[in-house]
């Protein structure tokens, strides 16, 4: 198919493929490149909020629970005492001010119903259970949103119990305030739930789509400029003098032996011009001696 094209149409379709070839390597490479510099950074920002809710409820545990149970052993007072609350509290407080973070213990079992697990973390939970994995980390697709999740299991142990137990031993006010229907039933070594912590990509996902945008309209721009350029070298340097030749060839071939092959430059085609030159004269020659 190349072969039927002129020179010129030859090179701009061999262009428009280098291009077209260029622009897939260059975007999937960038969105590669970009991607994962957006994954690492999801990674570390996860990293810092899992840090900071680690923290308060070691904080909490360490200097707060028992000095509370002690002080107060029948107060049932769960903002001082229960990890989980103080976690979830805070996590919304920071969620005003930086909403692309949630932060959820999700159980398949809850005691307060907005904690249930989704089919995503029940198979979490399940690959905890099972020994799969020890945490685990990775992006998930919420509701049309991705995400950079991160996940560690909840184990029960003794001290969980006497609220996990039963609705019997547990306390009245929690509950009345919680019910009687799930959150109960665990025992000492069960993994019970799993925390969740998840940092949306939407606005990074938006910043990458933005860059390869830029990316992409840079590299289109730069070869539609070097393509003209091209065009014209070839149209100046290849196309006008071959069609000199051709024409001044013609002229010759029809007995206008005073036409000469005139190109400017020092490249294959003047040499070209020149041999034909000397063709013509070769061919002069040769016409004066057969009329003699
Ligand atoms: C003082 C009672 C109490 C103790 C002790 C306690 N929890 Fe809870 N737990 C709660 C309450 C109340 C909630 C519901 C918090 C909320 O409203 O989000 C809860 C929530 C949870 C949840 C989230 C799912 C749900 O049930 O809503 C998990 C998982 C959980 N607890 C596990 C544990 C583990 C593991 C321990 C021991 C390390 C523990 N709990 C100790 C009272 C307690």
């Amino acid at each position: 198919m190349l072969r039927n094209m002129s020179i010129r149409k030859r090179l701009m379709v061999i262009l428009s493929l280098v291009y077209i070839v260029s622009m897939v390597g260059a975007i999937a490479g960038g969105y590669f490149i970009l991607d994962r510099d957006s994954l690492r950074e999801a990674k570390e920002k996860t990293e810092l909020f899992t840090t900071v809710m680690s923290a308060n409820q070691k904080y909490m545990s360490q200097n707060v629970r028992y000095e509370m149970m002690d002080l107060l052993p029948d107060t049932y007072f769960p903002e001082a005492t229960v990890g989980i609350v103080m976690m979830s509290e805070t996590a919304s407080m920071i969620q005003e001010e930086y909403p692309e973070y949630i932060f959820k213990v999700a159980s398949p079992n809850p005691l307060n119903k907005d904690n249930r697990s989704d089919s995503f973390e029940n198979s979490i939970i399940a690959g905890f259970d099972n020994g799969d994995f020890e945490e685990w980390e990775g992006t998930v697709t919420k509701a049309g949103e991705r995400f950079y999740a991160t996940a560690v299991p909840v184990e029960a142990r003794k001290s969980c119990i006497w609220c996990h137990d039963t609705p019997e031993v547990a306390h009245p006010d929690m509950v009345e305030e919680y019910g009687t229907e799930s959150g109960y039933g665990y025992e000492v070594g069960d993994i019970v739930g799993g925390r969740f912590v998840y940092v949306s990509m939407t606005a990074s996902d938006a910043i990458t789509k933005q860059k390869l945008a830029l990316f992409g309209g840079g590299i289109s721009l730069l070869f539609l400029i070097a393509m003209l350029v091209i065009d014209r070298i070839i149209i100046s340097t290849v196309v006008k003098p071959i069609e000199e030749i051709v024409e001044v060839a013609v002229d010759i071939s029809r007995g206008k032996m005073n036409r000469e092959f005139n190109v400017k430059g020092n490249d294959e085609i003047k040499q070209l011009a020149d041999a034909f030159n000397r063709m013509k004269v070769s061919l002069a020659k040769a016409m004066d001696i057969l009329r003699k």
